[in-house]
């Protein structure tokens, strides 16, 4: 049997810069463990905001046709999930917050059928942020355990980076970086313990 498959969400829209290098320590992490990493780069994805029509919630069913229908594959035969972030605003790119508002249909799967309500799946959050904002970080945790939770993931474990602006000012940081890798093997064990 194959190790267990873990989500990795990069939620940047700025490639290999800081969040993208923690996620990387996160896969190797997974990798070294035994697991799968599948990677995710939702600024490529093709992912549309929500539009609020609300069908999903009386078919658990999205009817907007695009990217959003692989993410919704990748969720569910995830055994455990990742989501490297900068944060934007407090909260999250707005990219990455039009993939949590689709999970939406989630939420009207479990609203009619309380069988749909999977056992929660591990889960880790990796935030970047620059740090001058005094509105902190707090907003782009709960957002992400809220959608998450919905999809069927408890963020159990959530590791900051602040004071990380410029490209490269995460390797000023290897304890951060030691942290996500351990954080990689440590979602493979828990997901293992789940199975
Ligand atoms: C549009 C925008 C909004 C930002 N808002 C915040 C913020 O509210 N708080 C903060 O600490 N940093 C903020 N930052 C800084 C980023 O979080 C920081 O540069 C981060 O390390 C970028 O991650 P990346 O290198 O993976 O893209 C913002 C950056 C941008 C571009």
């Amino acid at each position: 049997m194959s190790g267990p498959r873990v989500l990795c969400i990069a939620g940047s829209p700025r490639r290999g810069c800081n969040s993208d290098r923690m996620l990387a320590a996160l896969v190797e992490g997974v990798a070294g463990a035994g697991g799968e990493p599948v990677r995710l780069v939702v600024s490529q994805s093709g992912v549309q905001p929500c539009n609020g029509c609300n069908s999903c919630v009386r078919t658990g069913v999205c009817i907007v046709n695009d990217g959003m229908h692989a993410v919704y594959d990748a969720l569910d035969s995830a055994d455990a999930i990742a989501v490297a972030t900068p944060v934007y605003f407090a909260s999250v790119p707005a990219s990455l917050k039009a993939l949590y508002d689709r999970c939406q249909p989630y939420w009207g799967r479990r609203r009619h059928d309380a069988a749909a309500v999977a056992p929660k799946r591990p889960g880790c959050l990796l935030l970047t942020a620059g740090g001058g904002d005094p509105f902190g970080t707090q907003c782009a945790v709960t957002s992400t355990r809220s959608a998450l939770a919905v999809a069927g993931f408890s963020i159990d474990e959530v590791i900051e980076a602040v004071g990380v602006d410029e490209p490269g000012d995460i390797e000023r940081f290897p304890n951060h970086l030691e942290q996500a890798g351990q954080a990689g093997e440590g979602l493979v064990a828990r997901a293992s313990a789940g199975r």
